[in-house]
């Protein structure tokens, strides 16, 4: 049983990290904005252990999830990602019809350690990718599909929420 002193320490590094992820996600890819993603990243990460050794079902926690992306709602990207038809390419558990396999799977997408091998698998990178994929890749069959940045947002959210378990 979590003590309270560990249900602060839980919410505290939860508030820090996403006070840290709002400041990355705005200072992308500078050396020190990198040092603090990764701290945010620690820090998430044990937040979310520790979130996770509460309840105990494993099940994904979407309020977890939407303040890993901060300010994103991941039920509202499910819904865009049927809109835009990511699932002609991709299968993405829990999205409507999304079966492709043009693309790779997003199941287990969480845990992966790089967005399509090019960039590290963080929120304000996969922010980026879901805009312009072939800016960064260029030869990639993923198109530019005019995703907005604050749908964007929402769909990396809803892809957080997708762990291997
Ligand atoms: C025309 C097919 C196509 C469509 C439509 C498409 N993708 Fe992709 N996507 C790909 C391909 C191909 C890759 C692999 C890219 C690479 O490795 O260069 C990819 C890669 C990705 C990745 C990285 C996966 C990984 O394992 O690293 C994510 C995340 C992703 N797509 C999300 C989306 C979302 C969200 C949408 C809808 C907004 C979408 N894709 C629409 C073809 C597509």
């Amino acid at each position: 049983m979590p003590t309270k002193s560990a249900y602060l320490w839980g919410a505290g590094l939860t508030v820090a990290a996403v006070a840290a992820m709002a400041w990355s996600a705005v200072r992308p890819g500078e050396g020190v904005g990198a040092a603090a993603v990764l701290w945010a990243e620690d820090a998430w990460r044990a937040s979310a252990d520790w979130y996770q050794s509460g309840p105990g079902d494993r099940r994904p926690d979407w309020e977890t999830s939407a303040l890993y992306v901060v300010n994103a709602d991941p039920d509202r990207g499910a819904a865009l990602m049927t809109q835009y038809g990511c699932g002609a390419c991709h299968v993405i558990p829990g999205v409507t019809a999304a079966r492709g396999s043009v693309g790779p799977s997003l199941d287990g997408f969480a845990d992966r350690a790089y967005v399509a091998g090019v960039l590290p698998n963080q929120p304000g990178d996969l922010v980026r990718w879901l805009m312009n994929p072939t800016t960064h890749a260029p030869q990639t069959a993923m198109p530019d599909l005019g995703v907005r940045e604050g749908e964007a947002r929402d769909m990396a959210a809803y892809l957080y929420t997708l762990g291997g378990g």
